[in-house]
């Protein structure tokens, strides 16, 4: 079966069951801005999943375009990919276990035709610490829907040392791999979370397959988290009815489901392929790459092979993002679409193609694509033709450059470790790579290990902020996070806007996050994202808080730290710029504790009477509140 019958069959078959149909979001997350890009069809739905109403009712399903920048250093096995499209169905409090999990198998079962003797699944296994009960509901469920397709199905707690039993289809795993949130396990997850439990469908390509003797897991008994290539996951029913609250994980209000499904990979176990470059998703693509560097692919483990599967998948990534208004750049998303761009073309390199194909690459996606989204075409094509050319201007050279470098260290290196030479490509010369030749960090480091030489990460990373300072030096006067100015009035206004933004958060939800700000000696303006019009009696309670935590005269701690441990704190603040490790974090009591370049005032007896003067609408779900101080 095509992907297109395939979607088109999961949709339809969701509507017959009473969801209704929404388009897919941008790549670009609305209204979200600790999330660079939409990872999860669950992510445009998280409001709803805390109780928001939606506008179509309880019951919706899509097909949401995705784009996963952290697996960008797996692609080039058989079956990841940085882009990827996910099937998903969502319960806000409505249906539960049973109706999912009878749907889903007869999705799979009927309308993709997929034979059940070959799926398996995952369920959890309970979590003690958190009072989470083992999920047995689920498993009995399983069981009688295999039973009703005449198919064994026993249950079993996974067990690494055992691998799988006679007819076990039925693994209980623990919260590494069966508890879903956007944050992963219950102890990664911020207060104000949602998640639970999930059960995960695999499709089983056969013990045949040879893949195993290659891999990590060479001489140990399979199972269908390992990763040798015979199994792999096609969908994943999270049941999100569990919130992280100050004192742990608690029941939530609603029973919430979210249901996601790779399309990319169940089209692939409908063609029986374990290579998801074989799906009509990717032949087009990887036809033209065989086309253009006369060279055919195999499907196999070769350097030539790989380098195939990552310019398929990067291409098909770089149209996608472009397609939605991620132009390459040196900052944030914009870098992301610059790396799959520059590592897809390192790789055509060495398969021989030296002409630009990005834009002509982009007519083949959208013909695969042609009916399901809508494209800017002409606009796309144009930004990745720009793309292309900018780095093939440096990117011969720089490959020269990189060779040079690296035999002068072979050749000079000279401590001798038990394995030979210790090959350093020094932070000096990397940043060299990547200021004058446009190569990103992570090529570089992967260039590296390609050729047995280590990257001194560290050493680039200092190079990189030595130069960042420098630009900062020639842009004084400028000042960060909206400040008109560095004078008294201004900064406390910019202390009283971090105690809004968690007054705000604390009366309206934890999806409230900042969206901009512009604060001057008079006013302090702050944009955030709320999809409805903040009440004069919420406002009311804001402006109390603020007032609240102004009288009680708390000082302001400045403290510095790692991104990673800010997070941890469940400090706020924006996706901070990706080589910003270490980040001030300004803390108000145990009332807001936010990422911030400052300046702040010390105590907060110092603001006076806060007032907020105004409250409208900026964009589509962002609000704009106009606030001051006397
Ligand atoms: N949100 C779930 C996932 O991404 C379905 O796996």
């Amino acid at each position: 079966m095509n992907s297109k019958e395939i979607r088109e069959k999961f949709l339809r078959y969701l509507e017959k069951q009473g969801c209704k149909i929404v388009p897919s979001g941008s790549l670009v997350p609305e209204n979200d801005p600790t999330t660079l890009f939409t990872s999860a069809g669950m992510q445009q739905m998280v409001p709803y999943l805390l109780g928001e109403k939606h506008p179509l009712g309880t019951r919706i399903a899509n097909s949401q375009k995705c784009f996963r920048a952290k697996d960008i250093k797996e692609v080039g096995d058989l079956r990841h990919n940085t882009f990827f499209e996910m099937l998903g169905d969502w319960s806000f409090n409505d249906f539960f276990k049973q109706e999912q999990l009878i749907w889903i198998f007869e999705f799979l079962t009927k309308e993709v035709g997929l034979d059940p003797k070959r799926l398996f699944v995952t369920v959890f296994r309970g979590s003690p610490e958190n009072n989470i009960p083992k999920d047995t509901e689920t498993a009995d469920i399983w069981k009688s829907l295999f039973k009703s397709a005449g198919v064994e199905a026993k249950d079993a707690d996974f067990s690494e040392k055992n691998g799988m039993g006679k007819d076990e289809k039925i693994f209980y795993y623990d919260d590494n791999k069966n508890w879903w949130s956007r944050s992963g396990s219950p102890e990664n997850m911020p207060i104000g979370e949602l998640g639970g439990p999930d059960s995960e469908i695999f499709w089983d390509f056969g013990a045949d397959l040879k893949m195993h003797e290659n891999s990590s897991w060479k001489g140990q008994p399979c199972h269908v988290n390992c990763d040798c290539g015979r199994f792999f996951e096609i969908g994943n029913n999270v049941f999100m009815q569990y919130i992280k609250e100050k004192d742990g994980i608690k029941t939530f209000s609603k029973k919430n489901v979210d249901f996601g499904g790779g399309l990319e990979r169940i089209a692939a176990a409908s063609i029986d392929s374990p290579d998801v470059f074989k799906t009509d998703l990717f032949l087009p693509i990887i036809n033209q790459v065989e086309k253009m560097s006369g060279k055919r692919y195999n499907s196999s483990a070769s350097e030539e092979d790989k380098a195939f599967r990552v310019i398929a998948d990067h291409a098909r990534a770089a149209v996608l993002l472009v397609a939605d208004g991620v132009f390459p750049s040196n900052k944030e998303r914009g870098y992301f679409a610059r790396r799959v761009i520059r590592r897809a073309l390192v790789k055509a390199q060495k398969l021989g193609i030296n002409d630009n194909f990005m834009a002509p690459m982009a007519e083949i996606v959208f013909e695969i694509f042609e009916g399901v989204y809508v494209f800017p075409k002409e606009k796309a094509a144009e930004e990745l033709e720009k793309e292309e050319t900018k780095f093939r201007k440096t990117l011969v050279e720089g490959l020269k450059k990189f060779n040079e470098l690296i035999l002068r260290e072979k050749e000079k290196s000279g401590i001798i470790k038990e394995d030979g030479f210790v090959k350093i490509l020094k932070g000096v010369e990397s940043f060299y790579l990547y200021q004058s030749f446009g190569f990103p960090k992570e090529l570089i480091q992967e260039l590296c290990e390609e050729n047995g030489i280590e990257f001194d990460e560290k050493g680039f990373n200092e190079e990189f902020l030595k130069h960042q300072e420098l630009s900062r030096t020639a842009s004084a006067g400028m000042f960060k996070g909206g400040l008109a100015d560095a004078g008294e009035q201004t900064t406390r206004l910019h202390t009283a806007a971090h105690l809004m933004l968690a007054a705000l958060r604390q009366v309206l939800g934890s999806h409230v996050m900042q969206k901009g700000s512009n604060i001057t000696a008079e006013r302090l303006r702050f944009d955030v994202a709320h999809s409805q019009k903040i009440t004069a009696e919420e406002l009311q309670k804001v402006e109390d808080l603020v007032n609240e935590q102004i009288s009680k005269k708390i000082a302001i701690e400045e403290s510095e730290m790692s991104l990673e441990e800010a997070k941890k704190q469940n400090a706020t603040g924006a996706f901070e710029n990706k080589y910003g490790d270490r980040v001030k974090v300004y803390t108000i009591g145990n009332f807001s504790k936010e990422i911030c370049g400052g300046p702040h005032i010390k105590n907060t007896g110092e603001l006076g009477k806060f007032k907020i003067i105004k409250e409208e609408s900026s964009s589509s779900g962002v609000r704009r509140i106009k606030a001051v101080l006397s």
